[in-house]
């Protein structure tokens, strides 16, 4: 096809990038949207059953830290656009094996960008963009007395996920000061929605439910996150690609900060209610267990640069993503129950083993 623009996204198979691939298939018809994932344990490519065979999509399976692989992508697809969200996302992971966080997040975007480099320097970068996705834990931890993060807060971050996504922050505004590559950098709050990783808290928690198997909560439960719904980032997604300042920052959040216990409390009530059980009944599920190492104690964004620059505002009213969330993770037991299947099963009894 004879294609507007060309854009790689890593990480398409994953929770947020199957998002934003499925936004941009089915909303730009003109572009062509290639999708570059390793299919690691995160990522599926049944989270985009519905948009594979459109003629505008390609699905490349490879590593962003393969330099030659990744230089057959670019060249050979002439693409403009990157949209970087492959990385390595569960700080519980990170705890375990730091190097591979640092070989995913840092040389994969470095190799990203090397390469892009290579490839979009000598043509002049005018129309490129390379739009690296990360989050807010670079900022380190708030304390509870109502302070935000915004752009200028300084980075600090405290797990070898945090550390790992800051630096590669660091390298995609190196390369736009050194090089003068188009860079743009976003740093969101925790996502939630379908497709998500039953490791992470809201999935693995409705699963457990479901199945009446104990809830995990780390420490007395008091942490705070600042919650969207997945939609509602791929929306700014799109937005800050196309009409977002070059070389800068845009944080976005939920405005929706929730305690993780009265988060546990309404995911329960809900889980409860669609099962047909009475609300409540499965709160003798939660278990509290030994803290996680480093805990950051509170995230919560100021997004109001996004909002007054570009006019976006996130569209759903938590009690109502929750609902949807939860009403999805139901009707697909058997999304949940083939991601979880084979190595995970281990993973999580080697996870929580002792830890009660
Ligand atoms: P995810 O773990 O669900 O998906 C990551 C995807 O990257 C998977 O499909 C995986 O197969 C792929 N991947 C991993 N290593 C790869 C490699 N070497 N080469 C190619 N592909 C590889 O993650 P997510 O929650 O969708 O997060 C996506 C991005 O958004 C990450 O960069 C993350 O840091 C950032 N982010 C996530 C959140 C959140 O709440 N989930 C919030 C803010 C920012
Ligand atoms: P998580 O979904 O892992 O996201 P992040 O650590 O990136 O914020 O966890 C969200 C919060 O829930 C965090 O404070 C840790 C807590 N948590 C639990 O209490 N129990 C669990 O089993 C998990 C996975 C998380």
């Amino acid at each position: 096809m004879n294609a507007k623009r060309t854009i790689l996204i890593t990480g398409g198979a994953g929770f947020i990038g199957s998002h934003v691939v499925r936004l941009f298939v089915n909303k730009y018809p003109d572009y062509r949207i290639i999708n570059l994932d390793k299919l690691t344990y995160a990522g599926n490519l049944a989270n985009l059953k519905d948009i594979e065979d459109k003629p505008n999509y390609a699905f490349v399976k490879g590593d962003i830290c393969d330099y030659e692989g990744v230089r057959e992508i670019i060249a050979r697809n002439r693409v403009d656009g990157i949209i970087h969200l492959a990385a390595e996302s569960h700080v519980d992971r990170s705890i375990k094996d730091p190097f591979l966080f640092a070989r995913t997040n840092v040389l994969g975007t470095l190799t990203l960008l090397q390469v892009a480099r290579e490839y979009w320097e000598p043509v002049g970068w005018e129309g490129k963009r390379f739009y690296h996705i990360s989050t807010d834990e670079v900022y380190g931890s708030l304390e509870f007395d109502g302070s935000l993060f915004t752009e200028e807060t300084k980075y600090q971050p405290h797990s070898p996920y945090s550390a790992a996504k800051a630096s590669s922050d660091h390298f995609v505004r190196a390369y736009h000061d050194t090089y003068g590559m188009p860079t743009l950098v976003t740093n969101c709050s925790n996502n939630y929605g379908p497709y998500q990783f039953p490791e992470k808290l809201i999935p693995l928690f409705i699963n457990n439910i479901r199945h009446r198997k104990p809830l995990p909560v780390y420490g007395k439960g008091e942490n705070v996150r600042d919650w969207l719904y997945v939609e509602d980032h791929a929306r700014a997604i799109d937005l800050i690609f196309h009409e977002g300042r070059v070389a800068e920052t845009y944080n976005i959040g939920g405005s929706n900060e929730w305690r993780n216990i009265d988060l546990i409390r309404l995911t329960i009530r809900t889980t409860d209610r669609l099962l047909g059980r009475p609300e409540g009944v499965d709160e003798d599920l939660i278990t509290f267990v030994t803290d996680r190492k480093g805990h950051d104690l509170r995230y919560a964004i100021d997004s109001s640069k996004l909002e007054r620059e570009l006019g976006w505002r996130p569209s759903l009213q938590f009690e109502e993503g929750i609902e949807k969330t939860v009403r999805w993770y139901l009707d697909n037991q058997e999304w949940l129950d083939n991601v979880t299947s084979g190595d995970y099963q281990k993973y999580y009894e080697d996870m929580y083993k002792g830890r009660g």
